[in-house]
């Protein structure tokens, strides 16, 4: 069976109002809770309408203005007034027996749901020219009242696409204006979803603004399953994130595992770092990140958290993501395959690099070892002796710049028997794997 490949092209189908009874099996919720689900939704649509280039504005940490410019197919003047009405969409049809397929979906957004949820709170247009149209049309709602499509000048770069406006966003629900944060918080949890999101389509460019000032620039990548993934994550998550982590690419029955796993001498006070997403889709899952822990056990204490980039993608029936509302958890028709594949290939991976340790910490040692270096010539045969030495380490083992040799706390036993002394439990380096620190010495 085909996997989901967030990369591939789908074919547009024309909105359509979806039957009640499918209606009635979408998960309800609240959908824009906060101006980053807003702007989650809208960069999804992008996405999904086929956009290479999605260029986001923010005023006022999206309480302002939140513009969404992309050059997708854009949406025929015809369906405007379909985009905003509720349980309309163009990503789910009804088979040949009348029945909507919830559990094979291949796009971000299923439900027909989002455009009339930040319609009904705030000031929303929508300008657009459909691939292949002369002309460009626009639509308003304002609280839920929709204007009749009329004519609208087109500036944008591309062919065709969509430019879809918020403005005064819970205007029509002051209730809900008292639960924001500070316009600098709210623009935080933006640029987080902007970022999750630009994890996921390398293929594609974003640009974020915030109050005039472009805070964000990815640029497109080639090959965005291999190198380009690299890149952008390293263009998201610092130079760091690479060198200090282990790629992974296992499959196993019709789920594939890839992405990177960070190296235990990597790792952060908060689970904020682990980045995951089931075919192109972030989430927040907590059957995945019970496996990570999992895997990462024997490595480290248990206030440390492992950083990770990892991409599930699995044949769309073998996950159901109509969970959420904010359709950020999903739930695994095979939760042990699925964990069992976690568990072993980051275990796997894990063990093979257990000698190495991230270059930060290394570098920091690496200071410490150089200082020992000339101009004091009589410490020299000392640092050979040392770099000697470490050849002879065994592997799990690292050596202390005084030439003391312990053993790696990579283990867990002997993690939890630092432990039992009362020591520091988060990982030391180990100099195995720094060869600089080596030939820096002699
Ligand atoms: N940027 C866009 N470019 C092209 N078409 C769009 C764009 N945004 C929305 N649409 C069209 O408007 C429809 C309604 O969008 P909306 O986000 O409300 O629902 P959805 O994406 O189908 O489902 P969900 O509520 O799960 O996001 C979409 O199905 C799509 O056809
Ligand atoms: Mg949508």
């Amino acid at each position: 069976m085909l996997l989901c490949s967030p990369f591939e092209a789908r074919i547009a189908m024309p909105i359509r109002r979806l039957p009640p009874e499918a209606v009635n099996r979408i998960a309800a919720g609240e959908v824009i809770e906060r101006p980053a689900a807003a702007v989650k939704e809208l960069v999804e649509n992008a996405l999904d309408a086929g956009a290479k280039r999605i260029h986001v504005r923010i005023e006022r940490g999206g309480l302002g203005l939140i513009s969404i410019e992309d050059d997708g197919g854009g949406i025929p003047r015809d369906e405007l007034p379909l985009a905003v009405e509720r349980h309309a969409t163009s990503k789910l049809a009804a088979g040949a027996s009348g029945d909507v397929d919830l559990l094979n979906i291949h796009t971000m957004g299923f439900r027909g749901e989002a455009l009339p949820s930040i319609g009904a709170v705030a000031r929303l247009s929508i300008t657009s020219k459909a691939r292949g149209a002369a002309d460009a049309w626009m639509i308003e709602v304002e609280g839920g009242a929709l204007q009749p499509p009329k004519p609208a000048p087109w500036a944008a770069l591309s062919e065709s696409g969509a430019r879809v406006e918020v403005r005064d966003l819970f205007f029509a629900t002051p209730a809900r204006l008292k639960f924001m944060k500070s316009e600098r918080a709210e623009m935080m949890a933006v640029s987080e979803v902007i970022k999750r999101l630009a994890m996921a389509r390398p293929d594609v460019a974003f640009v974020l603004e915030h109050d005039s000032r472009v805070s964000l620039r990815l640029a497109a990548e080639a090959d965005p399953e291999n190198e380009g993934r690299r890149a952008r994550l390293a263009a998201i998550l610092g130079a760091e994130f690479a060198p200090n982590c282990i790629a992974l690419d296992q499959t196993r029955t019709d789920v594939r595992l890839s992405g990177f796993a960070g190296l235990p001498t990597f790792s952060r006070g908060t689970r904020e770092h682990q980045h995951l997403f089931v075919n192109g889709r972030p989430v927040k899952d907590k059957l995945i990140v019970g496996a990570v822990r999992a895997a990462y056990q024997d490595l480290l204490a248990r206030d440390r958290h492992p950083v990770a980039a990892l991409f599930l993608d699995l044949p769309p029936s073998d996950v159901d993501v109509n969970v959420h509302p904010a359709k950020t958890e999903v739930r695994f028709r095979d939760a042990s395959l699925v964990r069992g594949l976690i568990v072993g290939a980051l275990s796997h991976a894990l063990a093979g690099a257990g000698h190495r340790a991230s270059t930060t910490t290394a570098q920091s040692a690496l200071g410490a070892v150089r200082a020992y270096e000339a101009p004091q010539p009589f410490l020299r045969p000392a640092l050979q002796a040392w770099g000697a030495a470490e050849e002879r380490l065994a592997p799990g083992d690292f050596m202390m710049p005084s030439g003391r040799v312990e053993s790696s706390p990579f283990t867990g036993e002997v993690l939890s028997a630092a432990k039992r002394r009362g020591a520091s439990a988060s990982p030391s380096v180990s100099f195995a794997d720094s060869s600089p620190a080596r030939g820096g010495a002699r």
